[in-house]
């Protein structure tokens, strides 16, 4: 599997940084994870665009233009073995010799690149959805920065595991914000709602496409404060990211969701989702 790592393409193995770097020592940096279809980066315009914005919040100089970007992201694509990959790539603030809090007077950021296969929802995912439990949002407030720095999310989705569950959704002041690494939509009588775009949450690339296609559908929706006894009391309850598309929550804290099965609100969307990247990655696998 080939990687890049700081202007160079290597077997991933082979990728070496310093313990001094400043990702490693401060989880002092910036990612982004985009979906491969047919060797095909879905969306990879507003992945660039909200990575730039993480970069211009943590004050790290973005070190590609987009069609720098491009053509090293491509060349991972081209290099890897499947033809649909989850594509990874990180910035740091780099290494400077010390380990120091205030930043280094010269930023040489690190840039690495990488891509696995894309492990999508299993079939019976799909069918039953799967089970999450609710949990008390004790992340940083700026949760609209996809930084590295998820030892929260790390935790908080941990903790589901351990309790059976696929994803912990998270209530901050008694209200939904997100999942550990995923956004929350919620149906209650054919009206879809999710929590508004702030400090709060990460503007999801998938949560955005799903509004889209909820705004030229028609399908009445609503970006709002969501209360816990909405949440509770949901008819349909998803989850949507880069990895995991749009899929359906059928249990909240061994509780049913609705019927406790995949909702027709949520099949709709998965076709409308799944019919937009179809165009959006379709042609030869090159
Ligand atoms: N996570 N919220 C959080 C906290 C996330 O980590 C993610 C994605 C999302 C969904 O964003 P998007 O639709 O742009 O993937 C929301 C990625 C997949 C990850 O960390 O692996």
């Amino acid at each position: 599997m080939t990687a890049y790592l700081n202007g160079q393409f290597l077997p991933l193995e082979e990728a070496r940084i310093s313990p001094l770097d400043r990702g490693f020592l401060f989880a002092d940096g910036a990612y982004e994870v985009i979906p491969v279809y047919r060797r095909r980066p879905f969306l990879l315009d507003s992945h660039l665009a909200r990575l730039q914005r993480t970069l211009a919040g943590i004050a790290l100089p973005n070190p590609h233009t987009a069609g720098e970007w491009n053509e090293l992201l491509q060349r991972v694509i081209a290099d890897s073995a499947f033809a649909d990959q989850a594509l990874y790539l990180q910035v740091t603030r780099g290494a400077d010799g010390k380990r120091d809090h205030a930043f280094p007077s010269a930023v040489s950021p690190t840039v690495f690149i990488c891509s696995t296969a894309l492990v999508a929802p299993s079939a019976a995912q799909r069918e039953f959805g799967v089970a999450a439990r609710r949990a008390v949002d004790n992340r940083w407030l700026r949760c609209d920065l996809k930084t590295v720095s998820l030892l929260a999310n790390v935790l908080l989705r941990q903790q589901a595991i351990d309790a059976g569950c696929a994803e912990a959704i998270l209530l901050r002041d008694g209200l939904l914000t997100e999942g550990s690494s995923s956004n929350v939509f919620v149906v209650k009588d054919g009206v879809l709602a999710t929590p508004l775009r702030d400090h709060r949450i990460l503007a999801g690339i998938t949560r955005d496409l799903v509004l889209e296609l909820a705004a030229q559908h028609r399908m009445p929706c609503e970006v709002r404060d969501i209360s816990d006894a909405e949440l509770r009391s949901a008819d349909e309850l998803w989850l949507t990211s880069s990895t995991r598309e749009v899929l359906p929550i059928t249990s909240l804290d061994g509780q049913p969701v609705g019927t406790g099965r995949p909702g027709p609100v949520a099949r709709q969307m998965y076709d409308w989702y799944r019919a937009n990247r179809e165009q959006a990655t379709s042609g030869a696998d090159v």
